[in-house]
């Protein structure tokens, strides 16, 4: 297959892509024969790793997160930094473990570092960090009020989709990070995000818009950044989420 047939695939898989960040997970373009018609090979990548026993992994709703392994999150950082449990190290500039408040309230969780991220670093400091720097300035907070992390430490290569080996390797960390924090409200930025924490494959669309909990902490999930700068009109929705999420945050723990 010439260049050109390749690409346009490759744009067919980001629109489509696109289409389901925004919830519309029942959408269904197949070229290949031997998959499955009616679901994208995402959605069945995931069930059979839930169904093989790997969503044990993601770790389920309790009484609240789980006792930390580690003291801090900087030794936790420390003890992954030079983490190779996936072949995604072999790429990486950086392995980007996550940055704002340790004691934060509010903890948002994203996809995986794209190529700013991983030059820097930091999550969210491209594009779409940027709109998200907005959404928070939206409800009256900063990025040193609330902690942000992503699913994948390390970016998969030409921003593709984790895969699901990759999440199982990486999920762990988060968790961890979510036991060192013990925030009160969880953020899921974009279906990736909202689907791992949920181990769920219900499209975003439907998981929007109301409270979930993720070990005992109230979760709420809302489009990525990222396909908002696509879709704008998509904005509204996660605005109404964002207010869900601030009503509950400035009301007194308890
Ligand atoms: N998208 C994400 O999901 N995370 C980042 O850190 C940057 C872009």
């Amino acid at each position: 297959m010439g260049n050109g047939a390749t690409n346009i695939y490759e744009m067919i898989r980001r629109a489509l892509s696109a289409q389901v960040d925004l919830g519309m997970g029942e959408m269904v373009v197949n070229h290949r024969p031997q998959q499955t018609v009616g679901e994208p090979q995402v959605l069945n990548d995931y069930r059979q790793a839930f169904a093989s026993g790997a969503a044990d992994l993601f770790g389920s709703s309790g009484s609240g997160p789980p006792a930390p392994k580690f003291e801090s999150l900087d030794a936790h950082c420390e003890a992954i930094a030079d983490c190779r449990d996936c072949p995604l190290w072999q790429e990486r500039n950086s392995l980007v473990y996550g940055a704002g408040n340790p004691r934060a309230d509010v903890m948002f969780v994203g996809e995986a570092p794209g190529a700013d991220e991983d030059r820097l670093g930091e999550p969210f400091v491209g594009r779409a960090g940027k709109l998200l720097d907005r959404i928070l300035a939206a409800i009256e907070m900063s990025r040193r009020d609330v902690y942000i992390a992503n699913i994948l430490k390390c970016r998969p290569p030409g921003n593709r989709d984790p895969q699901p080996a990759e999440m199982e390797k990486c999920f762990p960390h988060l968790k961890e990070q979510v036991a060192l924090i013990r925030p009160r409200i969880i953020c899921a930025l974009g279906r990736i995000s909202a689907q791992a924490l949920l181990e769920t494959t219900t499209p975003l669309g439907r998981l929007r818009g109301r409270w979930h909990e993720y070990q005992g902490v109230p979760l709420i999930a809302t489009y990525h950044p990222a396909a908002l700068l696509r879709f704008p009109a998509y904005k509204k929705d996660t605005w109404q989420d964002m207010q869900m999420l601030k009503a509950r945050c400035d009301k007194p723990a308890g």
